[in-house]
């Protein structure tokens, strides 16, 4: 169930629809080189045979709800997992009380991690039934992979996804390229905000990005988003 994508790196994912769309989701493992501590972002349903892969790479010690809707199976994992620390947005801990969040994401200071860098996605929104919704998305670089984590910033449908997720990605986006959707370029008012935000995270150096819909970015990543959120914002942002 978990693939290793790099030293130190694992993806695990499940189906998941959104609005009756297959879209899929994806789960990412970092594993602290010195410690063996793992940190989970954006878990997916725990499952026996996902417990024992995860104690055959290390102690979980960390589980990160990355934005304010990928949050489902965090309760279930920290149950699993007490003694491992969740951590979330205050947007979220507002949004979903009964979270059993340890420790609040900040979106300054320095990263909780070594290794990985953190970045809040202000200004980042999408469209939700009731209107634009705040995504409250951070995204995280593990340096050491060159490898970047983002949740709902950025698609990347392919061919292995069905007819009518292909169909409508096509339309709305994300289709066989690293993009956003229409629905963040609708409801994401806050440009500048948003355009400081992506600014730093194109500093980082990176090359593979894991994306929780779609397919994962083995290389080119850095350029591919460039270019999305340059043509999102209007203007080249970050540098190749
Ligand atoms: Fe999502």
């Amino acid at each position: 169930m978990l693939q290793c994508l790099d030293e130190n790196i694992w993806v695990a994912e499940q189906p998941q629809k959104y609005f009756g769309l297959s879209i899929g989701t994806r789960m990412t493992v970092i594993r602290d080189q010195e410690s063996c501590r793992l940190i989970v972002i954006s878990p997916i349903k725990p499952t026996l045979d996902l417990d024992e892969e995860l104690s055959e790479l290390g102690v979980v010690s960390d589980l990160v709800a990355p934005n304010s809707y990928h949050h489902l199976y965090c309760n279930e994992f920290k149950h699993r997992y007490p003694q491992a620390n969740l951590w979330g947005s205050s947007a979220l801990k507002r949004k979903c009380p009964d979270l059993l969040i340890d420790n609040l994401l900040m979106s300054a200071g320095p990263s909780p991690w070594a290794g990985i860098q953190i970045c809040s996605l202000s200004g980042l929104k999408t469209m939700g039934p009731l209107g634009p919704s705040p995504l409250n998305e951070f995204a995280f670089c593990h340096v050491p992979s060159k490898t970047i984590v983002l949740t709902d910033s950025a698609f990347n449908f392919d061919y292995s996804f069905p007819w009518l997720t292909r169909f409508t990605t096509r339309i709305a986006g994300g289709y066989n390229r690293l993009e956003p959707t229409i629905l963040e370029r609708i409801a994401s008012s806050d440009k500048d905000s948003l355009r400081k935000s992506i600014q730093e995270v194109l500093s980082w150096n990176f090359d593979r990005v894991i994306v929780a819909h779609g397919a994962v970015v083995e290389f080119a990543g850095k350029a591919m988003l460039t270019s999305a959120y340059s043509a999102f914002l209007g203007g080249t942002v970050g540098s190749v």
